[in-house]
């Protein structure tokens, strides 16, 4: 009796594992043929994702230019900002930035970077002179500006300076107000960047159409 509980007892343990090592095994079988599915459809889900993305791209033309290949007008507003970052006042970063703005009747204005020991109550030279240019000839628009400037060591640099955030939005309502493109000329004097618009120096920019 004893014997024969035990057989059956025997007979049902082997079962169940042979069972459980079945269930397993198919399982597995089936984790192996969905998964080259499932990432095929992951795959394909990213591609289409990719697809229906809208991108845009901007494009800015920038020219660069050599000293010899500047216009007069050029070349007369480069001469002009070189001067003014010999008034620049830079005791503290010794960066001398010079700027000349002309405007649509010849007329040039410059100005330079006027440093403060209270570092953010000073001004870059591209503001300083935009403003300067706009309090005395409100009624007359800024067609051109040009940036220059000299390093610690006293030289102008090689590459074209480009000017900070604050600038260019400052540049930009300076060209909204002009009516009409203000180019940019950006020196250095192993080459120069010449841009048609102030836009192009801060593309996807807030200006007062929002307001
Ligand atoms: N600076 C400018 O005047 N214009 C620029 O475009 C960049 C920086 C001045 C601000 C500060 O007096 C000095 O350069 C160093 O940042």
């Amino acid at each position: 009796m004893v014997l024969k509980y035990l057989i059956r007892k025997a007979i049902g343990i082997a079962n169940i594992t042979i069972f459980r090592q079945v269930a397993k095994e198919k399982r597995l079988i089936l984790k192996k043929s969905l998964l080259p599915s499932a990432k095929m459809l992951i795959f394909v889900l990213e591609a289409y994702i990719i697809y229906a993305m809208k991108t845009i791209s901007i494009n800015i033309p920038v020219t660069i230019k050599e000293e010899s290949e500047l216009t007069a007008d050029e070349a007369k507003l480069v001469m002009e900002a070189k001067q003014a970052t010999y008034r620049s006042y830079a005791p503290y970063s010794h960066f001398s930035v010079g700027s000349a703005v002309m405007l649509a009747d010849g007329t040039t204005v410059s100005g330079s970077n006027q440093e403060n020991a209270a570092y953010p109550s000073g001004l870059c030279s591209e503001r300083t002179t935009v403003f300067y240019a706009n309090s005395q000839y409100p009624d007359i628009p800024v067609r051109r500006i040009c940036i220059v400037a000299r390093g610690t060591d006293g030289l102008f640099l090689a590459r074209p300076i480009t000017p900070c955030g604050a600038c260019r939005q400052v540049l930009l309502e300076t060209e909204r107000r002009a009516g009409g493109n203000v180019e940019v000329l950006l020196y250095g004097t192993e080459y120069s960047y010449c841009l048609r618009s102030i836009k192009d120096l801060m593309p996807l920019t807030f200006d007062s159409s929002f307001l």
